[in-house]
């Protein structure tokens, strides 16, 4: 069985006092019972890491810690980047690579994001690999293909045990963050399709363990559904984790039931 995993990426918002608000406000709002069945990561913005970090270890608080992307070398002249060798310090455990904002405003190409995956593994950490399509590329019946693609290059060159205990995270671009959800059929079939191409480049047994989270305005009304199809083991959440009600109630999905 797969445990699912909830994430929420807060992107580039709320700074360190509002960060600990809401990770004090989300651990009243959730029981450890909540997180019997569900792991649930939060991935501040990197000025918010050390606090966040802070409140999870002394309150020890059921949320893993994550992060947003960093780059793939451990150190030297690369201004303004984050290793990896730094996020395994904080005890960061998931890392978002190659989000599609990454991809389309910072020009993230798959080679890099490739690079990413491998020294997230590196240090121990657990990449959340991106990858969906633009609204363009569906109503052109590319979408397969370009996921195909990204998660082609994304996992190149990795051993099929790395492969099976990461997370593949569905995004189609045209959902995110415009309230506009894929239909739980959609999503459904477009994991399964994501779940089939990590079969043909790692092999099956990494296939059958792999976690493959949806995103795009996972709400709470929403969350349920999705959560309930074969092939969608998690959700990538955005705007509905920024307050700790929604985010909540996402992670207590079983409930809406
Ligand atoms: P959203 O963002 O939930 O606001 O659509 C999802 C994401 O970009 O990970």
């Amino acid at each position: 069985m797969r445990k699912p995993l909830i994430s929420g990426n807060w992107k580039m918002n709320l700074n360190h006092f509002e960060a600990l608000k809401l990770v004090q406000e989300l651990s009243y709002q959730v029981s450890r019972d909540d997180v019997e069945l569900v792991d649930v990561s939060l991935h501040p913005p990197f000025t918010d890491i050390r606090t966040v970090q802070t409140v999870l270890e002394s309150d020890r608080l059921p949320f893993a810690l994550g992060a947003q992307h960093c780059y793939h070398e451990d150190a030297g002249a690369f201004t303004g980047e984050v290793s990896p060798a730094m996020l395994a310090k904080l005890n960061v455990a998931y890392v978002i690579a190659g989000h599609s904002e990454r991809r389309e405003i910072f020009g993230e190409s798959d080679e890099m994001v490739n690079l990413k995956v491998k020294a997230i593994l590196q240090h121990g950490m657990t990449p959340i690999l991106c990858c969906g399509e633009t609204l363009d590329e569906r109503e052109a019946g590319q979408a397969e293909q370009k996921i195909a693609k990204q998660i082609t290059a994304g996992l190149a060159g990795l051993a099929s045990e790395h492969v099976g205990g990461m997370v593949v995270a569905y995004e189609p671009i045209w959902a995110i963050g415009t309230g506009r959800t894929a239909s739980a059929d959609d999503a459904q079939a477009m994991c399964a399709h994501a779940r089939a191409i990590v079969a043909e480049v790692a092999g099956e047994a990494a296939a059958a363990t792999v976690r493959i989270q949806y995103g795009g305005s996972v709400k709470p009304v929403n969350a349920a559904e999705l959560m309930s199809q074969p092939d969608i083991d998690g959700a990538l959440v955005g705007g509905a984790c920024l307050e700790a009600e929604s985010f909540g109630r996402i992670i207590q999905y079983r409930l809406a039931e």
